[in-house]
């Protein structure tokens, strides 16, 4: 993930085409991009998505100004780091127009699919990705905008992007046996639920309103109390690691509706029982523009 901000204001419209431009020359062989756009792109409030805004900070939060934010978000994903390298490197070359803000490279250990679901290993050794849906229509359900959702028409088929850079205390962690983890997780490291739920079938937490067997203050708990309505968000998170004090998750989640997708699921994750594991220190609200390039045009 690479953050730029402008190098000249009253270049905006020109530098949006480049970087469109440079993104579509990533054809999706070795590696993919896409775009994401920062709130101070819109200079008037008609063309701005509704809900975007700086993201704010949320209790617990120590956000680093030298991680957070930018006016476009360059995301390139690649089945090898070294391809991905190379593929960043020619792009900011191609993008004098930009300054890098932050960039941060992210890994998914044990990269798979089941079910039409993207699964990875987190730095807390557990699998993650169940809780997202398995066929594209859901996705798109959960994190494309619609028409009649009052968004500007120029939107309608993108999603908003949150991204948490959050640093997460490996060591300490660590020092908690699997029993202690899965509790405060609510999951299995391997998925299934604690009440013995096969892992893609639905927990029943009525049976358990006290918490027993699945704490109250466990993560999948509060992130997704009522199992007939899951949070509109779809996640695809990464990992990190600068050093062996310095690692984490590049937390990615894409919505239809900040409020109702990252913003209700991060009011309910307060005082969970992993937050004491986990600091968010950067990272920012984007907009990713529909395919095509009308979305220029609804800019210009
Ligand atoms: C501190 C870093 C975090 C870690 C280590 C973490 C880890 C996990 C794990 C292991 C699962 C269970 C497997 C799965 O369904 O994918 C999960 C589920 C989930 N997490 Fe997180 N998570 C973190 C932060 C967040 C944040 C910031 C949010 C959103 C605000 C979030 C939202 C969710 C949701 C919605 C689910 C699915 C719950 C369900 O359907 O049962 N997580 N997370």
């Amino acid at each position: 993930m690479v953050a730029l901000d402008l190098v000249a204001r009253d270049r905006l419209s020109s530098s949006l085409h480049a970087a469109h431009r440079v993104a579509e020359t990533i054809d999706g062989g070795k590696t993919s991009a896409w775009l994401a756009l920062g709130e101070d792109v819109f200079a008037d409030d008609a063309n701005r998505p509704q809900h975007l805004k700086r993201m704010p900070s949320f209790p617990g939060d120590v956000l680093d100004p030298a991680q957070s934010h930018g006016s476009l978000l360059l995301q390139i994903t690649g089945v090898s780091a070294r391809a991905v390298e190379e593929t960043a490197e020619q792009a900011l070359h191609a993008l004098p127009q930009w300054q890098v803000r932050w960039r941060l490279d992210g890994l998914r250990p044990d990269n798979r699919t089941e079910d039409g679901r993207g699964l990875a290993r987190n730095p807390f050794h557990f699998t993650e990705g169940y809780g997202n849906p398995s066929t594209p229509a859901e996705v798109a359900e959960r994190a494309a905008v619609k028409a009649g959702q009052g968004e500007p028409a120029w939107t309608v088929g993108g999603s908003y992007q949150v991204v948490r850079i959050i640093r997460l205390a490996t060591d300490f962690w660590d020092r908690d046996t699997v029993h202690q983890q899965e509790r405060i997780v609510g999951r299995r490291r391997d998925g299934r639920w604690l009440d013995g739920t096969p892992r893609t079938e639905q927990p029943v937490f009525a049976a358990d309103p006290l918490g027993k067997i699945t704490p109250l203050d466990s993560h999948v708990r509060r992130a997704a109390p009522d199992r007939r309505n899951p949070p509109p968000l779809v996640r695809r998170g990464y990992n990190y690691h600068h050093s062996d004090d310095d690692q984490g998750l590049i937390f990615s989640c894409f919505q239809r509706d900040l409020a109702q997708g990252f913003e209700a699921v991060q009011h309910r994750l307060q005082g969970e029982a992993m937050a004491k594991y986990n600091l968010t220190v950067g990272g920012g609200y984007f907009f990713v523009p529909p395919p095509g390039d009308g979305w220029l045009n609804a800019l210009a």
